[in-house]
């Protein structure tokens, strides 16, 4: 089954084209890594699939329900306000710089959402939540302040913070690119726990070993364009076009 459908998106700044004709699409259970050189386009088209920004045209499309679709012109035309609402609820994001919010515990910013956005029971919420902190070793730390934690538990936390609204998508924008080396392993392992448990997950990424041992596919990206896609350790060691050849042998 086809969880997501990004069709024929495209995206200007300006007169900078930023996104070209970009067409992907990603199975339940998958997991892709995007790659590709800074400036190509990644962050775009995760925030395209995430409606934190507005296609000029294209669909898209989650679970066979349509978000936006074109019109006859070509431009990109969205649904209702309450029906993106429920295809919001498929997906959570998490970011490279955490963006937990300071002034709550790690508790609250786990529940927070949970409670308030889908107004869910409180207690159900907070028993989940401390079940996630569990599963990312930090029970002990459910009262403190996302300043008291290290880059590396923070970004625990917003995992477990995206867990807790029960995505059926997890999008991951360059979720180790702000911690040190020693801290990027914590995070990589979390993911692949929960790669093994079939998580659907787009991960964007310049974990190159990374990528190749957790994702099922690898798209990489530059210029705006999909330039090659594939089986993951195809991709990374036996690169068919040259551009990606060149850019994946900048990191041996
Ligand atoms: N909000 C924005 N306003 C104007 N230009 C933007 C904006 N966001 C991204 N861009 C431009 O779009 C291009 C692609 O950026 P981005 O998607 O962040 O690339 P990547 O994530 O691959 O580094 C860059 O040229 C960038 O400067
Ligand atoms: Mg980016």
């Amino acid at each position: 089954m086809k969880l997501l459908e990004i069709n024929n998106i495209k995206k200007s700044y300006g007169d900078n084209e930023v996104l070209k004709n970009i067409t992907v699409s990603v199975n339940e259970g998958e997991v892709v890594s995007v790659i590709g050189p800074s400036g190509s386009g990644k962050s775009t088209l995760l925030r395209c699939a995430t409606m934190l920004e507005k296609m000029d045209g294209g669909e898209l499309i989650y679970f066979g329900k349509k978000a936006a679709w074109n019109d006859k012109s070509g431009k990109s035309v969205y649904a209702t306000k309450a029906q993106l609402k429920e295809i919001q609820s498929y997906f959570s994001l998490v970011f490279q710089n955490f963006n937990l919010f300071p002034h709550f515990t790690v508790l609250k910013n786990l529940a927070h959402a949970p409670i308030n956005v889908h107004k869910r029971n409180k207690d159900e919420v907070y028993a989940q939540c401390r079940e996630l902190l569990k599963r990312i070793g930090l029970a002990d730390k459910e009262n403190a302040y996302p300043c008291q934690l290290s880059g590396g538990q923070q970004q625990r936390v917003s995992i477990a913070r995206a867990l807790a609204m029960n995505p059926k998508i997890l999008f991951f924008d360059e979720p180790t690119s702000a911690l040190d080396p020693e801290l990027t392993s914590e995070i990589l392992a979390v993911i692949k726990e929960l790669a093994k448990e079939h998580m659907t997950m787009v991960i964007v990424t310049h974990e190159m070993n990374f990528a190749r041992d957790v994702s099922n596919r690898i798209i990489f990206m530059e210029d705006g364009y999909i330039v090659e896609e594939g089986n993951a350790q195809e991709l990374i060691n036996n690169p068919k076009n040259i551009r990606t050849r060149e850019f994946i042998s900048k990191f041996d």
